[in-house]
């Protein structure tokens, strides 16, 4: 190589060097213009701790919208594959809502359409940011972090309304009792406590069954269209084992077979078998269900727990 080439070289490389030099301080100026102007600031670790520890917060525990103070109201959620719980929360407008969320299972995202909210929720942090929504209005969420094959399921909306028409009730229940039609009553208790059967079905079943009930062909067998069948086919005793002990073997829904792993869900309480169960029964089918049923009510499930039957004897009753 000769002393001209070296020099022609040397001139392209310092040419490279002040373009990529460029580039980064463009960068840098694109990220300040936008921390400056358009209220995005970089995620904060505010926390250090396994995900059971951070859901095992009271506020987590049950999460929903609550009144920190007069004017001041917060919303908590916990994302999971693939649902966000509480999916509908309804917020004043004009008031300052604090968000406190976090994820319990893998990365998910929170995106408010038409704000710029816009959350990445990671296990084991808490992300929290204030909002003030100054337009009434239902303001969809979507998660925008792939998080698996339900991901495109996971949406739940926003409802802003005058503060005239705001009132807190429990935290992730429905707002307004009677709005949600036939399931409210279903899903109420004897002790007057009112657990939402369709929330528990978000955080517990949606993954598998989906939000539609139609299940995964191939996977996981419906339960819209399916789930009052088994009441009339089964008996009513039949859908508190499920629940409780899981089923395991293979079984036919709708001409299509399932290699049955239905798992136990008896970390559950009574009576939130009792809201999702009647929620399974009511949700898709209206009209299906025999007219002499009466909702499952916690002592259905309590009856079950006593019997000390495994996945597969629950599979050998549905076959019997
Ligand atoms: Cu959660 Cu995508």
């Amino acid at each position: 190589m000769n002393d001209r080439q070296h020099r022609q070289i040397a001139a392209w490389e310092r040419r490279w060097l002040a373009f990529s030099g460029v580039m980064t301080l463009t960068f840098v100026m694109l990220i300040a213009y936008n921390l400056a102007t358009e209220g995005a600031h970089v995620a904060q670790r505010t926390t250090k701790a396994t995900p059971e520890q951070i859901l095992a917060q009271e506020v987590f525990r049950e999460p929903g919208v609550r009144q920190l103070a007069p004017g001041k109201v917060q919303v908590t959620t916990v994302a999971r594959a693939f649902a966000f719980a509480p999916a509908d929360v309804r917020v004043p407008v004009g008031v300052e809502v604090e968000f406190y969320l976090t994820a319990a299972d893998v990365i998910h995202g929170y995106q408010i359409e038409r704000t710029n909210v816009n959350f990445e929720l990671i296990p084991g942090e808490i992300s929290t940011l204030r909002y003030t929504f100054r337009r009434p209005g239902v303001y969809r969420i979507t998660c925008n972090e792939y998080c698996g094959i339900g991901h495109h399921e996971m949406l739940g909306t926003i409802t802003v309304v005058p503060a005239s028409q705001w009132h807190v009730q429990g935290a992730g229940r429905p707002e307004e009792p009677g709005a949600g039609g036939a399931s409210a009553d279903a899903d109420a208790t004897p002790d007057g406590a009112s657990l939402d059967g369709a929330s528990l079905y978000a955080a517990n079943c949606v993954a598998c069954h989906q939000a539609n009930g139609r299940g995964i062909p191939g996977a996981f067998p419906p339960l819209a269209g399916h789930a009052p069948e088994l009441i009339v086919e089964q008996g009513r005793d039949y859908l508190p084992l499920v629940m409780v002990y899981g089923l395991q073997g293979p079984i036919e829904v709708a001409g299509a077979s399932y290699a049955g792993v239905m798992p136990a869900w008896a970390q559950l309480s009574d009576a939130e078998l009792a809201a999702v169960s009647n929620h399974i029964l009511s949700a898709w089918d209206e009209g299906a269900m025999p007219a002499d049923f009466r909702p499952y009510q916690p002592v259905d499930f309590a009856e079950a727990r006593g019997l000390g039957l495994s996945s597969s004897d629950v599979h050998q009753r549905r076959s019997e």
